[in-house]
C-alpha cells in the first residue's frame, strides 16, 4: 500500500495540534516536515522546537525533509526530537558518503532528496543500498501548492528501473503538486510514498482521511 506523506506547510499554522489530531486515524501514514533556511530555498519554517511538540500530539511517523544549506549542522541539532526520517538535499553537501554515515547513527531512516533539474546518476550506485529512502522533488523546493513538472514521472520510473536492477528496497518518495490527477502514474511509475500538502489540507470540511484515501 503506497504511504501518504501530508505536508504539514499546509496546514493551519495557528491551529496545528487541531490539524494533526485530524490526521490521527489515518492508516500508513508518515507527517511530512519541510525545515526550511531561507538560504537553500527562499522561505523559512520551523526548527526543532515545534518539532518536539508535535511529537507530543500524534503517533505517526515524522518525516523531515531538510531543504537546508548546511544538513551537517541541522542532523545534530534534530537528533532528539523524534524523527523517523531525515532526507536531505544531494545538493547542499560535498561529502555525501560521511553524512550519510553520521544520519545512520542518529536516524533510523535517511533519504536523500534531489532537485527537478538534478539528475539520478549524480548518485553513485553504491550509495543506494547506505539509504532508506529516495525524495525525487516534483516541484522547485521552498513552496507549498505550486504546479506538478510532468518530466518528473519518467525520473520516478528509471529510479525504480535501477531499483530493481540493484535488488534494493528504498522508498521511492514523490514531493510536489501531488494530487488524485497526478498520483495514480507516480504509482506506476514505482513510487511507493507520496507527500502531499495543499491537496490535502484544501479539503472544504477537512476530512484529511479521505483525501488520503483518493491518493491510494
Ligand atoms: C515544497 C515542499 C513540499 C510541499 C508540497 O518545497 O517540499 O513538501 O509542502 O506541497 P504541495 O503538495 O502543495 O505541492
Ligand atoms: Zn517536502
Amino acid at each position: 500500500m503506497t504511504t501518504i506523506s501530508p505536508s504539514l506547510l499546509a496546514a493551519d499554522f495557528l491551529d496545528l495540534r487541531s490539524e494533526i489530531e485530524r490526521l490521527n486515524h489515518a492508516s500508513n501514514i508518515w507527517l511530512h516536515l519541510d525545515i526550511m533556511d531561507s538560504h537553500f530555498v527562499p522561505n523559512l519554517t520551523f526548527g526543532e522546537v515545534v518539532v518536539k511538540n508535535l511529537k507530543h500530539v500524534t503517533e505517526h511517523k515524522l518525516d523531515a525533509h531538510f531543504m537546508v544549506t548546511n544538513p551537517e549542522f541541522f542532523i545534530e541539532n534534530f537528533k532528539d526530537v523524534g524523527l523517523y526520517n531525515f532526507s536531505f538535499h544531494w545538493e547542499a553537501l560535498t561529502h555525501h558518503d560521511r553524512f550519510i554515515q553520521r544520519a545512520k547513527e542518529l536516524y533510523p531512516s535517511v533519504g536523500i532528496s534531489l532537485n527537478p533539474s538534478t539528475p539520478i546518476s549524480v548518485i553513485p550506485e553504491y550509495i543506494f543500498s547506505k539509504i532508506d529512502l529516495v525524495l525525487i522533488m516534483s516541484v522547485n523546493p521552498g513552496f507549498g501548492g505550486q504546479k506538478f513538472i510532468p518530466e518528473v514521472t519518467q525520473k520516478v520510473r528509471d529510479l525504480d528501473a535501477l531499483k530493481k536492477k540493484l535488488g534494493l528496497n528504498f522508498v521511492i518518495q514523490v514531493d510536489g503538486g501531488v494530487t488524485d490527477q497526478t498520483a495514480p502514474d507516480l504509482i506506476a511509475a514505482g513510487a511507493n510514498n507520496l507527500v502531499a500538502g495543499s491537496y490535502v489540507f484544501s479539503h472544504p470540511q477537512k476530512d484529511y482521511t479521505k483525501r488520503i484515501e483518493s491518493l491510494r
